[in-house]
């Protein structure tokens, strides 16, 4: 782990978001937003209440950059424990990499995979600049010299209300080095961006340990729909195509968990039925092949708020004995 972190790039954030913020709070778009979307006691917003929302959500960003250190912080504890288990060896063994092979990893976290593939040609991105950061140094630590580019701000977005937003970026970046992107993998703008301005896609997609819960894409007062995992890992298999090329691979890595001990077949964490998925997106994408091996156990102190559905969100039962991570290969069609 690394000791001493300071986060120069990271802590810069919260001020770009007020400022965006206030800007946003006080268009036309944002208050067409709460008038059609926001209701207080099933009627419309009134003056006061909207600025009440207004003053909600200001004070909601020092929170929510809070949270972000935290997350950020935590997944660096436990994604530490997952790499001296080998987890991260064993996702390579399976994805088989090639040393040319252009890897994009959605929600890139500390770097560890990166890290443990120590070669270059890799694209992270993440939402949270605290993680990007946290992943700059680490490899930068083993000598890979990283680009970052860490920055969002906040966006009226018609369906969310206040967005935070990656800032789309403006330079050519240089896709045969290591880059670490700010971007949302509910839209990949910036990352659809870079590789079109370089003429090229990806060879590879990693989306792995994911299902935390994701508190970063909107901001929680003005938010209409929360997004899931199950909606995530639907948006790679629907729109995966427009980041990696034809033949190209999407490596998942879905955590599941066992919930009855006298039940031997494995629930996963949020409900992931591949075969319907990948019938579902059989245009798309083909399924090539599945293993699933052990996984540690994490717990929410380590900042992972598990969802496990029907019980409480945040708490892994006592009766979850086996923990695994079910990885899985498809092929873009
Ligand atoms: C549990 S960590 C996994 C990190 C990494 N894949 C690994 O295996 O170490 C999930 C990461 O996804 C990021 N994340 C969550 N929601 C996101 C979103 N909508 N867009 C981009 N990144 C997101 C989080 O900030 C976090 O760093």
């Amino acid at each position: 782990m690394i000791a001493n972190q300071t986060f120069p790039l990271a802590s810069k954030q919260l001020s770009r978001w007020q400022k965006s913020f206030e800007k946003a709070a006080a268009s036309s778009k944002f208050r067409k937003f709460l008038m059609n979307q926001v209701r207080v006691d099933n009627k419309k917003p009134t003056a006061s209440h909207a600025a009440e929302i207004v003053d909600l959500v200001r004070s909601d960003l020092v929170s929510m950059d809070e949270r972000m250190l935290e997350y950020a912080l935590g997944w660096e504890f436990a994604s530490y424990k997952h790499l001296q288990a080998g987890v991260y060896l064993q996702i390579a063994d399976f994805a088989r990499f090639h040393p040319d092979e252009l890897v994009v990893e959605l929600g890139v976290g500390c770097g560890n995979l990166f890290a443990t593939l120590g070669r270059p040609k890799l694209l992270g991105i993440d939402i949270n600049p605290y993680a990007l950061e946290l992943a700059h140094s680490r490899l930068a630590g083993i000598g890979l010299m990283p680009t970052i580019y860490p920055d969002s701000e906040v966006l009226v977005n018609p369906f969310f209300g206040l967005s935070l937003t990656p800032v789309p970026i403006r330079d050519k970046l240089n896709l045969d080095g290591v880059n670490l992107v700010c971007d949302n993998i509910l839209t990949f703008a910036n990352t659809v961006e870079i590789l079109k301005s370089n003429g090229v896609k990806a060879d590879c997609i990693v989306f792995i340990l994911f299902g935390g819960r994701s508190l970063h894409t909107t901001i929680e007062l003005v938010e209409r729909n929360p997004s899931t995992d199950l909606h995530e890992t639907e948006r790679i298999l629907r729109d995966g195509s427009k980041i990696c090329r034809k033949g190209g691979r999407i490596i998942f890595g879905i955590r599941q968990i066992s919930l009855d001990p006298k039940e031997l077949s494995l629930t996963s964490v949020q409900p992931f039925n591949s075969d319907a998925l990948f019938r579902k997106y059989r245009s798309q994408v083909t399924l090539h092949r599945q293993t699933s091996i052990d996984l540690i156990r994490e717990d929410s102190r380590s900042g992972i708020a598990i969802s496990v559905p029907s019980l409480n969100p945040q708490v892994l039962p006592e009766s979850a004995h086996a923990y695994k991570l079910l990885l899985i290969e498809a092929i873009v069609k």
